[in-house]
């Protein structure tokens, strides 16, 4: 089983690298994530966060099959914004509300190498903007204001020492 890399390892401020090569190779990766990803009751998981610097990330919501984005591109993002509480698996337990686009299009590959396009809004759309950003090395922390950033690092410390 992955293990999932937490909060403070250096491969999740890193930029990923495209995917260059598809193949069995790929797609063991991805039902590893996706055995992780089920395991830790995640939404979405980059390969960042299990220590692989590609740019891959998989998307899992409730009954529906798994989304596997590969060098994804994002091409537009509403100025329509909303606030969602967002909780990232290297973060474990700590929650906090983070405002970003209500709606976003994508353009990646599959895991075979296809091209597709999609348009997201709710759900969707967060999970893809919160795992896009892991890929260049931006975590949900630097998504709010610096004083909310103090607060949230200041109690998930707590919670790991408690
Ligand atoms: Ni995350």
């Amino acid at each position: 089983m992955l293990e999932i890399v937490k909060y403070g390892e250096p491969v999740l401020v890193q930029k990923a690298q495209d995917v260059k090569e598809f193949g069995r190779k790929l797609e063991t990766l991805i039902a590893d994530m996706h055995d992780a990803l089920k395991r830790d009751r995640g939404i979405g998981l980059a390969a960042p966060q299990v220590g692989v610097s590609k740019r891959l990330f998989i998307v899992g919501l409730d009954d529906e099959p798994l989304r596997v984005f590969i060098n994804p591109r994002i091409i537009a993002s509403s100025e329509e914004t909303c606030e969602y509480e967002e909780g990232c698996l290297s973060f474990p337990g700590l929650y906090f509300g983070v405002v970003r686009p209500s709606a976003v299009d994508i353009e990646a590959l599959d895991m075979y190498g296809k091209p597709f396009r999609l348009s997201a809004d709710g759900l969707l759309a967060r999970v893809i903007q919160h795992e896009y950003d892991h890929l260049d090395g931006i975590l949900f922390i630097d998504r709010i204001s610096p004083a909310k950033r103090r607060r949230a690092l200041a109690h998930y410390s707590r919670m790991l020492n408690m």
